[in-house]
């Protein structure tokens, strides 16, 4: 059995992947307490012990206000801690997988689908040491994939982490009676994280190098929030619960979304996110 570290193990991919591949790979998930990324010794010695074929890592702080308002804690973990990372898994040989994001696409002005060539402008210190730490890695590592995630999107789960998301936020809302915002003018990649963990070991098949992973999508944000009702059987809640919102964005349009095609050449792909939404509403049986 291959044998596979996760950092940030306690987090919402994570936490699914290790459910996953539970019975396919020696999993070794290691949460903040553990395993803290900033800390170079702790980091050599816990990769060297278990001596990993693969490292998926994971561990970021990923609230973008959060790494505004705290850059420098921000920048000792996304970049110095993955940089500790990549050189342990240089020493022992391990295949490093780095997980980075849309984000680091924040600040172009032209409008998305990028793709792996496009150059990205990030404009959020998130963005920017997602980017910083692609950079710094490729120096140290050669086997290594980094994977750029569109925004995920699931419900809670016994036993599994929920972050903020599409479809939760949306849940939350109607189950609290509030009123969601929802943007015209805002268009991201939005996944089932299902189907990225269910894809995610054929990763570790394809040539090293950088993805761009995630569905396709031609909703706006507001469109996909408005889809979830539909697909809820709430559709009569939407005057009441859903506001258009046409301002924000209005003079320049948010779009991050990913060219994905790269990794559909390796015969990785995804539903779009309108069937992604739908499947995640059949699944959890949500469609009253
Ligand atoms: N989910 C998405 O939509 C999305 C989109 C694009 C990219 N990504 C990237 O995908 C990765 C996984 O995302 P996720 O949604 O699973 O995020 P998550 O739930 O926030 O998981 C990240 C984990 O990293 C841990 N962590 C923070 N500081 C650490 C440290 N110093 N040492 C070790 N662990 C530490 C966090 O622990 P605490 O919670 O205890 O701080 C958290 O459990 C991240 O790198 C994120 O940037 C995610």
């Amino acid at each position: 059995m291959k044998k596979v570290l996760l950092t940030g193990g306690n987090g919402f991919f994570c936490t699914r992947f290790a459910s996953h591949y539970k019975d396919k790979y020696e999993i070794l998930s290691l949460g903040k307490k553990e395993l803290d990324v900033t800390d170079e010794k702790q980091v050599l010695d816990t990769i060297m012990k278990f001596n990993p074929d693969y490292v998926i890592h994971a561990a970021a702080i990923a609230v973008t206000d959060y790494c505004n308002e705290h850059p420098d804690i921000a920048y000792k973990i996304n970049v110095k801690g993955s940089l500790n990372i990549a050189k342990a898994c240089k020493e022992v040989n391990a295949k490093l997988v780095f997980i980075s994001s849309e984000q680091v696409f924040n600040g172009n002005i032209e409008s998305g689908p990028y793709d792996e060539f496009h150059k990205p402008v990030p404009n959020t210190v998130y963005g920017q040491n997602k980017l910083e730490a692609e950079n710094l890695l490729k120096e140290i590592i050669e086997e290594l994939w980094i994977v750029r995630f569109t925004w995920l999107f699931d419900l809670p789960e016994r036993g599994l982490n929920i972050n903020a998301n599409i479809m939760w936020n949306t849940v939350k809302s109607i189950l609290k009676g509030e009123k969601i915002k929802a943007p015209v003018n805002e268009y991201r990649g939005m996944t089932y994280a299902k189907e990225v963990v269910e894809v995610f070991d054929k990763i570790f098949e394809i040539p090293y190098g950088t993805y761009h992973l995630g569905s396709k999508n031609d909703l706006s944000r507001y469109e996909v929030v408005k889809l979830i009702f539909e697909e809820m059987g709430l559709s009569e809640r939407i005057d009441e619960l859903l506001f258009k919102d046409s301002e924000k964005y209005k003079e320049n349009p948010r779009d991050i979304r990913l060219n994905t095609d790269k990794l559909k050449q390796y015969g990785i792909e995804f539903k779009d996110t309108n069937e992604g939404i739908k499947q995640c509403i059949t699944d959890y049986k949500l469609n009253l």
